[in-house]
């Protein structure tokens, strides 16, 4: 048996991570009553909050101190998340809002959906498997791992997970 390899489980990780938030958020648009819109899309918002918060304080960072060379592409990337962090926002006020209306739910998730479309994208060609065995040798990387362990831990601890 192959032994499993870390730079394919964070890639596959990541891609992994991608696909469920942008099904969290395609889900918004698949609700008709208030309520269910207003839970989803606060808790797809969340979502996105949550993974840009550990890529923001965490990966992209270890990248950076750890890696070679990845610079100019995480600097791209963290302008990206400036956007679609005020995207998230602006979906979080609007559903925690008086007065939330599903049509503006559906509007503002489907313009988060898109922003991500494009930044999730270019994250997975530049943190391919085999883009991270150039970037961060094994030693490096296995550290930086163990970090993105302790993060996922305590935010899961903090969401009451
Ligand atoms: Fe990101
Ligand atoms: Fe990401």
């Amino acid at each position: 048996m192959k032994t499993p390899d870390l730079y394919d489980a964070q890639a596959e990780g990541l891609t992994q991570v991608h696909r469920m938030i942008t099904a969290a958020l395609d889900e918004v648009a698949a609700q008709s009553r208030l309520a269910a819109a207003v839970t989803q899309a606060t808790g797809a918002a969340r979502f996105v909050l949550a993974h840009h918060h550990v890529e923001d304080t965490v990966l992209f960072p270890g990248l950076r101190e750890l890696g070679n060379g990845a610079t100019a592409f995480l600097d791209a990337r963290d302008r990206e998340h400036r956007v679609i962090h005020s995207l998230a926002e602006r979906l979080l006020e609007h559903a925690a809002a008086p007065g939330p209306r599903v049509t503006e739910l559906v509007s503002l998730s489907g313009e988060l959906r898109r922003s991500l479309a494009a930044h999730v994208a270019e994250e997975e060609a530049g943190l391919s498997a085999e883009n991270l065995r150039q970037l961060i040798t094994v030693p490096n990387f296995t550290q930086l791992v163990a970090r993105l362990e302790a993060a996922r831990a305590g935010a899961a601890k903090i969401a009451g997970r």
